[in-house]
């Protein structure tokens, strides 16, 4: 597949920084690739789209996003094949969802043409800061935000937007222990769950440390009425192994509509595992965990790919998944085959690799 690609106005770096990097200890999201696309939306339309040397923005303190929070953001990955091609796994997916945030958070939407011709170009131009080493890829973040200097509280009629890129490795050095969250929320119907926008994150920080200062990683969100039944676990997709069926909450308002996550179920589908989209109560996975009918948790997003859980915590109880060893795991099965469609190894039969 390829698109059209926009009119983009090039000022290259004087200096790459690639030799400063250390290709085999890739933090997430520390390393920045040298340059990032740039293009504003002002009179109506999207226009100066240029590639940049990575660098810091001047912005007005009046910067309505600031104030406001109309930012939202997309995350992607890019991989290289064995002949050194840079291969990108379904882009058009995520510029579809970043159009479906910003039509709820009231913004611009983004044309095909400055998505994707910013992408390539910027892919184009930081080829070489693709790793290739197995676990390893290049994190793409795109996103917008509003321009406009202006304290009313009101749709900015100016945004910006932006895609940088950085080389990362895994995103948890181990299995994260993970604490049922009966207290605080992520969403609510009729919310922005949905949404990729900046507060969701934001709003995860503080119950995400009280978690955290009791000696889990992450949180497992429950819905909002109740917390009775999961939504997502930290900023990922959450599944489950319950009688060797692969069970995810179906997607609604209140969830992300992972890429990843959707990838998964493609994928066990064509593997033969059972799939079932639902509802899925805290009830079922704790009484699953002590009668060994659930056999694994895990979550399922853009930066962490699979990350099986070691320890769900509920009421002051940690309850442990054991650690199976690959060829008995659904999800490190899934995982390596979706990692060998991404990297080339095997055939895209879904269509998915750019
Ligand atoms: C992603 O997986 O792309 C995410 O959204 C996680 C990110 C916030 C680190």
């Amino acid at each position: 597949m390829t698109t059209d690609v926009m009119q983009i106005e090039f000022r290259k770096t004087e200096r790459s920084r690639i030799q400063e990097v250390d290709f085999n200890n890739l933090p997430f999201g520390k390393h920045f690739s040298d340059h990032m696309f740039v293009a504003d939306f002002v009179d109506g339309q999207w226009q100066n789209g240029q590639i940049l040397p990575f660098d810091n923005f001047t912005l007005s303190p009046a910067l309505s996003s600031l104030h406001y929070g109309q930012s939202i953001f997309e995350g992607m990955k890019a991989y290289k094949n064995e002949e050194g091609e840079v291969l990108m796994f379904r882009p058009l997916d995520n510029f579809k969802r970043m159009n479906e945030s910003a039509k709820r958070m009231c913004m611009a939407p983004l044309t095909e043409e400055v998505f994707m011709g910013g992408l390539e170009a910027l892919l184009r131009v930081d080829a070489d800061w693709v790793p290739s080493t197995p676990g390893s890829s290049l994190y793409i973040r795109p996103y917008l935000f509003a321009t406009d200097t202006f304290l009313g509280v009101a749709p900015s009629k100016t945004y910006r937007f932006c895609i940088f890129t950085c080389p990362v490795g895994t995103y948890y050095a181990k299995p994260p222990k993970v604490k049922v969250e009966t207290e605080y929320i992520r969403a609510a119907a009729g919310g922005v769950g949905y949404a990729k926008c900046a507060g969701n994150y934001a709003g995860s920080m503080y119950p995400t440390m009280l978690a955290q200062q009791a000696g889990y990683d992450q949180i497992l969100w429950t819905d909002a009425k109740e917390h009775k039944y999961f939504e997502e676990s930290g900023t990922m997709n959450v599944m489950f192994v319950i009688d060797g069926k692969l069970v995810t909450p179906a997607v609604s308002d209140t969830i992300l509509k992972g890429i990843t996550r959707d990838s998964i179920l493609q994928i066990a589908r064509q593997l033969g595992i059972e799939i079932e989209e639902r509802l899925v109560s805290v009830e079922e996975v704790i009484s699953g965990i002590e009668s060994g009918r659930l056999t694994e948790a895990f979550g399922a997003g853009t930066a962490v790919v699979v990350s099986p859980f070691s320890v769900i915590g509920y009421q002051g109880k940690d309850y442990m998944l054991a650690e199976h060893p690959a060829e008995k795991s659904i999800a490190v099965r899934i995982k390596n085959y979706l990692t060998d469609i991404r990297t080339g190894k095997v055939d895209d039969t879904f269509g998915w690799v750019y």
